[in-house]
């Protein structure tokens, strides 16, 4: 249905960035934010409702359904960001407390109903560890059949974070990441490749930071919490990275980025590349498919270019407004 926005549901773990990817959310008019759901990660799952609470009241939207999730990954122990994201997880902004409690259901029972009560299929844009979405996946396979595609935050085809080779929310959750590569559903990759690159310049962070609008001047703030540049005039330094938002941008508007068809598969073997995304962008198969044939995996949509100016502008266009 062309001109009607496009039904999207958010999977969190609210976290600074995650933070500024729900302000886009919410305020993107070609989008339907149906629901947000809430998974440990940057912070504790309490952490991350009350935070994502917080920043939907922020934005005038506290009336859309939040979810608490899994509150450790499948396998894995709980390992927060907090050195990221500060002790709240969110910056340490001094953010008053949300007024609101949330949604009496679990975050699994909250994306089964939503997914499955909307009207047209919805995309699902995780931008935290990927454990609710593996449990949803693994109970109510049925859901696949209103899921549009699922945009995620997370893997790399190069350099990774939490390791050298793997991205934060892949490693926090490897076998749910695995679930989720292999859910029979278009899957595009927002990986580090393009979410470290999307910078918003410092003198826009000054100037939403003195906004008048409470949703524009909290994103001030929390670009300000992603400094990247050093050194140089005080507004360069308040330069910061839109970080999950740039997977919301990616959805807003597709041509911001370029992807690829690639095979992806996730390392779960324990030591150093436990959590890496191996991303196949060989030209031809190599010995080791001549030799032991051809194994069967995941084609995934991952992003390897992405404009930033394209997305900067998207961003404050539409959250920098006010
Ligand atoms: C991812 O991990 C978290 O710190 C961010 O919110 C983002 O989702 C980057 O590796
Ligand atoms: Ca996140």
């Amino acid at each position: 249905m062309p001109g009607q926005p496009l039904p999207v549901i958010m999977d969190c773990d609210t976290g600074v960035d995650d933070a500024l990817a729900l302000l886009l959310a919410v305020r993107h008019p070609g989008l339907d934010l149906r629901a947000v759901t809430c998974v440990a990660g940057n912070t504790d799952v309490d952490g991350v409702v009350r935070n994502t609470l917080t920043v939907l009241e922020q934005a005038g939207a506290g009336d859309i359904p939040v979810a608490r999730g899994a509150e450790r990954p499948l396998l894995e122990p709980v390992r927060p960001a907090r050195h990221v994201h500060g002790i709240d997880g969110m910056g340490d902004l001094g953010l008053p407390a949300p007024t609101r409690a949330p949604a009496a259901v679990d975050a699994v029972t909250l994306l089964r109903r939503e997914i499955l009560a909307s009207p047209r299929p919805v995309t699902l844009i995780p931008t935290a560890p990927l454990t609710n979405i593996a449990l949803l996946l693994r109970t109510h396979p049925e859901v696949t059949r209103n899921i549009e595609r699922i945009v995620f935050m997370g893997g790399a085809v190069a350099t990774g974070n939490a390791t050298p080779v793997a991205e934060f929310n892949v490693w926090h959750d490897p076998e749910a990441a695995a679930i989720l590569l292999t859910a029979g559903v278009p899957v595009t990759m927002y990986g580090l490749d393009v979410f470290q690159r999307v910078v918003v310049p410092g003198a826009e962070v000054h100037r939403l930071r003195r906004s008048d609008e409470p949703g524009a001047r909290l994103a001030g703030e929390l670009l300000a919490h992603r400094p990247t540049a050093q050194g140089g005039p005080p507004e360069a330094e308040e330069a910061g990275g839109l970080g999950d938002a740039g997977a919301v941008c990616a959805v807003a508007d597709p041509q911001s980025i370029t992807t690829r068809l690639l095979p992806v598969e996730v390392s779960l073997a324990p030591g150093p590349s436990r959590g890496q995304t191996v991303v196949d962008r060989r030209p031809r198969p190599g010995e080791s498919e001549i030799h032991q044939g051809r194994r069967e995996q995941a084609l995934v949509d991952v992003a390897l270019e992405v404009d930033v100016d394209r997305c900067v502008r998207l961003y404050l266009e539409t959250v920098g407004a006010g």
